[in-house]
């Protein structure tokens, strides 16, 4: 039996679609705190319980019978290692022979604030003893499709990241090799460094966008500060904003970037490219 934590989130959706590919029905849990979400998974023959990271007593029923278990990471930055600590507690009483975690591309050595709380999650699973397999993930491609409505109404791509290079790969992709470490045997122990096959800077998106949407769209390169104050007047709440922005001045020092091309041999073929998702992004 495979859980799937955080199996109701874009990511989760993916991941039990890629398993419903090599695995009965039956076999997967979708573990999520609001199983309304998830009735048409549920309708497909998927088993679904509840579990939230804030009730530890939720897990451990959840759990019950795992085999495998997925622990995405949850979404409420600032409050992630006791969330993550209460399912590996829970994993750890569920006796399961893997468990694989979504951490954060280079997590133990990245500039990207958010490291920190994945740097200390590692470190938990890495304490509880269970066999284990990290799949750190670099950036969605996504978070920066998202800017496309804003950078051809303005003409204007805007960001923080410099002339970092950005090796980023669309969420089916980082779900694909989850998938694969799910089904695949011999996977405790290992780490992946997970990421596009190509990389581009923020103004060769710009131009990707540019030469695809036929509207001229330039990168404007703005301090942290200003980059916030403008996705805060483009009515983003605050913890996005700094999350963002931060991420940005991270990929300025090459954060987001990795040339290992670990992804594209996990999950047995080339990464979609930039080119691919910007039209369909477009479409
Ligand atoms: N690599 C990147 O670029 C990137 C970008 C964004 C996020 N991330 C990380 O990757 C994760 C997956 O990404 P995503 O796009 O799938 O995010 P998402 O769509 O926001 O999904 C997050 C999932 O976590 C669940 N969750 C949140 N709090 C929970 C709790 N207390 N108990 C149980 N479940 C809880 C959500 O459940 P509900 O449906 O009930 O809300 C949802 O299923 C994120 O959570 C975040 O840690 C990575």
């Amino acid at each position: 039996m495979i859980v799937i934590t955080g199996a109701s989130g874009q990511l989760g959706r993916l991941v039990i679609e890629a398993l419903l590919q090599q695995v009965p029905a039956s076999e997967i849990v979708a573990a999520v705190r609001s199983p309304e979400k998830v009735a048409d998974l549920a309708a497909r023959g998927v088993q679904v319980r509840v579990a939230d990271y804030d009730q530890p007593a939720s897990l451990a029923a959840a759990f019950a019978g795992a085999d495998k278990l997925l622990l995405i990471s949850a979404n409420e930055v600032g409050r992630r290692v006791p969330q993550h600590r209460a399912v590996i507690d829970a994993a750890k009483v569920a006796g399961v022979s893997l468990l694989a975690y979504t951490s954060l591309l280079h997590a133990d050595t990245s500039p990207l604030p958010l490291a920190a709380e994945h740097q200390e999650t590692e470190a938990l699973i890495r304490a509880s003893g269970l066999p284990a397999v990290i799949l750190r993930n670099g950036w969605y491609t996504e978070n920066y499709l998202a800017s496309i409505p804003a950078a051809l109404q303005y003409g204007v791509l805007l960001g923080s990241a410099g002339v970092g290079r950005i090796a980023s790969a669309a969420r089916a992709d980082y779900a694909a090799a989850a998938a694969v470490v799910l089904t695949q045997n011999e996977q405790a122990g290992r780490i992946y460094e997970l990421a596009g096959d190509a990389s581009y800077t923020l103004a060769e998106l710009a131009s990707e966008i540019a030469q695809q949407s036929g509207q001229a769209v330039v990168y404007q390169d703005l301090p942290e500060a200003d980059f916030k104050a403008a996705l805060l007047a483009a009515g983003l709440p605050d913890f996005l904003a700094t999350l963002l922005a931060e991420s940005d001045v991270g990929a300025s020092k090459g954060g987001l970037f990795d040339d290992s091309r670990q992804l594209s041999r996990l999950i047995g073929q080339p990464t979609a490219s930039l080119s691919k998702l910007v039209g369909q992004a477009l479409a």
